[in-house]
């Protein structure tokens, strides 16, 4: 028997159903202990992982180096939350790392390096950087506090946060939670020329998906980073890149902006930031815009510098460039998507593959990605759906050929094979 508890499955989602919110539509599998690209259920059945936390697993699970690094600092007192009004040397290290490994950003603010602050969720640095646009445009660019109003995108998905709602397409994101924050205007993802019209004396930043994993796995046309580059500094605009699902290698480079060789002002990441074992977010920017942004009291989180995120996050950057996973994301992607489209070409239920690196996105005929879903899941591989009508093809990184063949052999048989699934 695998697990830390004695609950049976059954009991484990019954008390789940009975004390916790029902937000998610959850499949009824109860996994015990995950390793590398696989999940474990009681029994000790294994599941191939396709979806890894929409892009925290891209590690694996359980790296034994970031785990390694994290028992240490459990064992040696380094560990537990410490006030905020004081320094460690674990966040020193994490922040030189991190700030390093990313290009200049803000090119157009000088060249004095890059600087970062943690949170925790995602969503909580996708808002600092709503603070920080906001800011330069009323500190910058004269706008009066309150009117400033900030780009965003049809399909857009940067968390659940009352303001990030407030931007959201999706109705169902928002209907009855207001009142909503205003100051966003939102135009078609893709869409140069709509982004330019929206611009007004008070617009302050673009925050921008390089490419939008919840909204239904989105590659922008070609030239649409380069373009809201180019508005954004003809305009003295911040662009901001949201990069928590598609950067750190997911699509075959670092950040996903680079696909189009851009530099953007402002950069959130989280997720695989920290190896998929501890919650860490962060946003980097330019060292003048954070400066101009923030100062004591303006900003701050109880566990925004938590040291074992700081360690674990410390331990996945280096994961990350040892074994070269944007690299490995991008040889392996190109043969998944490869052998994707050819089981396509045979499908009768696809309608579209698309994507970049290991961020593949299958769109289906029925508009129905859970029915195929819950197919893979029998055959023990977990994946799920984008946006209701895409499959999300998104293992984590460290995958091998064995685990690619896993995955493209039920692919084969719940799209193209002879095991015939009527779809709805
Ligand atoms: C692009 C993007 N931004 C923000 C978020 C929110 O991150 P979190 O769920 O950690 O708050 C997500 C989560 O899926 C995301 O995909």
């Amino acid at each position: 028997m695998i697990g830390l508890t004695d609950l049976k499955d059954i009991d484990a989602i019954e008390l789940d159903q009975k004390y916790g919110a029902h937000h998610y539509n959850r499949l009824k599998t109860v996994i015990r202990k995950t390793k590398g690209a696989w999940l474990y259920t009681q029994d000790g059945t294994k599941i191939l992982d396709c979806l890894a936390a929409y892009s925290a697993a891209n590690t694996g699970h359980h790296h034994p180096k970031i785990v390694a690094a994290m028992i240490k600092a459990l064992q040696e007192g380094m560990a537990s939350v410490i006030s905020n009004v004081i320094y460690t040397d674990v966040k020193s290290r994490f922040l030189e790392k991190l700030c390093t490994l990313l290009p200049q950003l803000g090119t157009r603010f000088g060249e004095s390096g890059n600087v970062a602050m943690a949170k925790n969720g995602g969503v909580e640095s996708v808002e600092t950087s709503i603070k920080l646009m906001r800011y330069y445009g009323y500190k910058n660019k004269g706008i009066p506090d309150g009117k400033q109003e900030i780009i965003t995108f049809s399909n857009n998905f940067h968390g659940r946060m009352i303001t990030i709602i407030s931007f959201s397409s999706a109705k169902k994101y928002k209907e009855g939670f207001g009142p909503l924050t205003p100051g966003f205007v939102e135009v078609p993802f893709g869409d140069l020329d709509a982004v330019e019209k929206a611009v007004t004396p008070n617009t302050c930043g673009i925050l921008v998906e390089p490419m939008q994993g919840e909204g239904g796995m989105y590659v922008p046309p070609e030239g649409f980073m380069k373009g809201l580059r180019e508005i954004c500094d003809k305009y003295d605009l911040l662009l901001t890149a949201d990069e928590i699902q598609v950067g750190m290698g997911r699509t075959g480079k670092d950040f996903a902006f680079q696909h189009e060789n851009v530099i953007p002002d402002v950069v959130v990441l989280g997720k695989a930031i920290s190896g998929g074992l501890v919650p860490l977010s962060v946003m980097v920017t330019n060292a003048y815009l954070m400066h101009m942004a923030f100062s004591p009291g303006s900003d701050g989180s109880t566990y925004g510098h938590y040291p074992l995120s700081m360690v674990a996050g410390n331990a996945a950057l280096d994961v990350f460039k040892e074994e070269d996973l944007s690299e490995e994301s991008a040889r392996k992607g190109e043969y998944m998507k490869k052998q994707i489209l050819d089981i396509a070409s045979r499908s009768e239920h696809v309608k579209e593959v698309r994507g970049k690196g290991l961020f593949i996105g299958i769109e289906v005929n029925n508009g129905d990605a859970m029915f195929f879903c819950r197919q893979l899941l029998d055959m023990n591989m977990l994946a799920n759906d984008s946006h209701g009508h895409t499959i999300r093809i998104s293992p984590p990184l460290i995958i091998d050929d064995s685990e690619q063949q896993y995955i493209l052999e039920r692919l084969e048989r719940v799209l193209a094979g002879k095991q015939q699934f009527v779809a709805k």
